[in-house]
């Protein structure tokens, strides 16, 4: 069984502030550093970290991703389904602030550009019972999943970040959604400010089949299938930056299935490697190997 990732890849340009920039303030930053990240790439490096055999398929531009490829080739991921396309590869302005909190801004570039042909050709690759990873940060997401659930492969959604283009997905197709209570609350149409689990039956409501992992920030995280409930609490550590641990969570949380964790554990492995990526600075590098994780201690 492959694990094939749909996905971004990004320059992530990640700046230092004191506080975020305000409507109509000029402000300098104290620092910029530049590290690899994208939804897609995050989410691929953690998979293949967690022990998955994952395929990474994607865009970068012509001249300027070369970097991001080879940060997954390191971390084991296939790139063989990355294409180079005209223009520039996609990139990420992120505000970071003393708390490690950040807000980010995406210019999707090569993302945006992914074709139907693309799909097609990258599906041919895959059979039924593959997984398939989807965020929000390419075009064509739609068509991939329309094609994927043809030939019968596990649809796993991320829908991050939320957009009016989730609601025209087939969402139906979908076997596992990966989201937090804002992203659920824009799905199923819940007010996010209500219990959680108002939000996660309204879920269960709209999609009977799904299985279902919903992330409650510091409230840890709930996973529903059918009958089935679990909770997993969150591992506290120094926050230094927050980006990319839902990425981790999710990378591990999938690829812990992948290699036959039951989804008890899967939960408690991607709690423990989110944890460590926030106690770490960047998006990709902070990705934690899976001997870090089941040494964690928490
Ligand atoms: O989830 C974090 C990621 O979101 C960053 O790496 C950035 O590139 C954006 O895609």
């Amino acid at each position: 069984m492959k694990v094939l990732n749909f996905g971004s890849l990004n320059i992530d340009y990640t700046y230092q502030v004191d506080h975020f920039v305000r409507a109509g303030e000029t402000m300098s930053s104290e620092s910029l550093q530049v590290f690899s990240g994208g939804k897609g790439l995050n989410q691929s490096i953690a998979l293949s970290k967690a022990g998955a055999d994952v395929w990474h398929a994607g865009a970068v531009g012509a001249g300027d991703g070369d970097f991001l490829i080879e940060q997954m080739k390191k971390a084991g991921v296939h790139t063989e389904l990355i294409e180079h396309l005209d223009g520039q590869t996609g990139h990420a302005i992120i505000q970071k602030d003393p708390a490690g909190q950040n807000c980010i801004l995406l210019y999707g570039g090569a993302n945006q550009r992914i074709t139907r042909e693309m799909v097609d050709r990258v599906l041919t690759q895959f059979e039924a019972d593959d997984f398939l990873i989807l965020q929000n940060e390419i075009s064509e997401i739609g068509y991939i999943m329309e094609k994927a659930h043809e030939k019968g492969m596990k649809i796993v959604l991320n829908p991050s970040p939320m957009n009016a283009k989730i609601l025209s997905y087939p969402l139906e197709y979908v076997d596992y959604f990966l989201l937090n209570e804002v992203e659920a609350s824009d799905i199923c149409g819940i007010e996010a400010t209500k219990d959680p689990q108002a939000l996660m039956n309204g879920l269960v409501k709209q999609f009977p089949e799904a299985k279902i992992v919903l992330t409650l920030g510091g409230d840890g995280s709930v996973y529903r299938d059918g009958d089935t409930v679990l909770r997993q609490g969150i591992y506290k550590v120094p926050v230094v930056d927050t980006t990319a641990a839902g990425d981790t969570f999710t990378g591990y949380f999938i690829g812990g299935l992948q290699l036959g964790e039951d989804p008890k554990t899967a939960l408690e492995h991607a709690a423990k490697a989110a944890a460590i990526a926030v106690s770490r600075p960047g998006a990709a590098p902070s990705v934690p190997n899976r001997e870090e994780v089941e040494t964690f201690e928490g």
